[in-house]
């Protein structure tokens, strides 16, 4: 770092200082999460009375602004840790985290091959493995921030398809129709604001007891549509639900998609990196047969967020919806500029630390390590069931498990486990009532410490019932 003229000597952070700041910023971390895996629960009052949180103006010198954020990162919830369970990631893996900070060191922008140079190639290498897997060997794809980002963008290609003049004209009085299941992540509604169908275009089909879409609904649902002058855009199937972890039915849902000519876009968002074991990836059947697939590495694959990945099953579409001349970007090799085919401009190099992941772990690593959850997932669920305080929703359909403890609230019961520093659980409804979902999600679990944390939520239920 060349010196500020506004400051002293010794104000800026020297260059040769950065690496060892760095490994006592990473020791740190690894040593709190062993020691202190919930960091103290503190309310934003707090939190903002004890750190000097608002931007004043003031300049810190580096050595301070260094202390700030060890001190921002101690007040920081741990999602790495292991009383982490919350949401659909949690844990780490060291060689992705590495990979992640040569993406940070590189600062590569991936909008060109001139930029960004072997990086495009490390990307294009994760894109063409996902999309085998996928059963989309032939397709194109791109990286996103996020599958919400990914399913907007197939909602995109999607309206392209159906509308094709809307990419030009907008859509002047189409009503376009989207199905998707009523178990669908919310992102799906979002993205049909945001893609100019208008969130009331979303026609939710009905899902069984157990979150799967019905599929025999669905195709007469869209002749229904067509029948009263609605343009059926998009069907999604969702692999994975966001709270039961449900597969959606896809051989038969692409079988509708196949007889109406609706998109069929399957949100894998969650369940994609299930591909990565020929043990379960049954649960993906009929994948290939979309016309595209979100699939966020970053939920079981343990690299760090975000890494999303949308596919294709034909090449080019990426190109063909989001392509904006630039003549003062896009100046060399148009098929090697990932900008092209993109929804952004710069952008963080996601794919770095997945293909470093992958090279390290080698294809039955990555099995293993999906595989692990399921057997997490079926051990919590075992002792759930033969708890007579405990009721089990249903047999987990992949690694959510979802019970009620008898005669006490989820949402109070997770409340007290996170403000009591035992661990971040996550509640949500089925079938009406309020449940506990726990996600197993971090393959370096053991057994016995899943045992330990469900004995200490079985305590916490207990003191609340008791009034403590
Ligand atoms: C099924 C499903 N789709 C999409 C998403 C959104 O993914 P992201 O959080 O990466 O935007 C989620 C997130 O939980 C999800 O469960």
């Amino acid at each position: 770092m060349t010196q500020t003229p506004a400051h002293p000597p010794g104000f800026a952070l020297p260059d040769d200082a950065l690496p060892g700041l760095a490994a006592e910023l990473v020791g740190e971390h690894l040593r709190r999460d062993a020691a202190e895996p919930m960091r103290p629960h503190r309310s934003p009052d707090e939190l903002l009375a004890t750190l000097p949180i608002a931007i004043d103006g003031g300049a810190l010198p580096w050595s301070e602004a260094f202390a700030l954020l060890q001190q921002v990162l101690a007040a920081t919830p741990s999602t790495t840790s292991r009383r982490f369970f919350n949401q659909l990631f949690g844990g780490r893996d060291g060689v992705a985290i590495l990979g992640e900070l040569g993406a940070v060191l590189a600062n590569s922008p991936m909008h060109t091959f001139k930029a960004s140079g072997v990086q495009v190639l490390v990307e294009r290498a994760v894109l063409r493995r996902m999309g085998e897997l996928a059963g989309m060997p032939d397709g194109d794809g791109m990286i996103a921030p996020g599958g919400s980002l990914s399913n907007f963008a197939a909602m995109i290609l999607a309206r392209n398809h159906a509308l094709p003049e809307s990419r030009e004209r907008g859509l002047p009085g189409a009503r376009a129709v989207i199905y998707a299941s009523a178990a669908a992540h919310y992102s799906v509604a979002k993205a049909a604001g945001l893609a100019g169908l208008g969130r009331g275009a979303v026609r939710s089909v009905p899902a069984d007891a157990a979150g799967r879409m019905r599929a025999e609904c669905l195709g007469p649902m869209i002749d229904e549509d067509r029948a009263t002058g609605g343009v059926p855009v998009m069907i999604v199937a969702t692999a994975g639900t966001t709270v039961q972890g449900a597969f959606d039915p896809l051989p038969a849902i692409a079988d509708v998609a196949e007889r109406t000519g609706v998109w069929l876009h399957v949100d894998a968002a969650y369940g994609g990196s299930v591909l990565v074991s020929p043990r379960h990836r049954g649960l993906l059947e009929g994948c290939g047969r979309a016309d595209s697939l979100t699939w966020d590495a970053h939920k079981l694959l343990t690299v760090p967020l975000t890494c999303s990945a949308l596919l294709t099953r034909r090449p080019g579409l990426c190109a063909q919806a989001f392509d904006e001349p630039a003549s003062y970007l896009f100046q060399d090799d148009a098929l090697l500029d990932p900008g092209r085919g993109s929804l952004q401009c710069a952008r963080h190099n996601d794919a770095l630390k997945l293909w470093l992941a992958w090279k390290h772990h080698g294809d039955d690593g990555m099995a293993a390590r999906i595989d692990r959850l399921f057997t997490l997932a079926a051990h919590l669920a075992a002792r759930v069931e033969s708890h007579p305080g405990l009721r089990l929703c249903r047999p987990p359909a992949s690694i959510n498990v979802c019970f009620e403890v008898l005669g006490t609230s989820s949402r109070e019961l997770c409340r007290a486990l996170w403000e009591r520093n035992v661990a971040q659980i996550g509640h949500a409804v089925v079938d009406g009532r309020e449940v506990v979902r726990w996600v197993l999600v971090d393959p370096a679990h053991t057994t016995e410490e899943i045992d330990a944390v469900l004995d200490e939520l079985l305590a916490v239920a207990r003191g609340l019932a008791s009034g403590a």
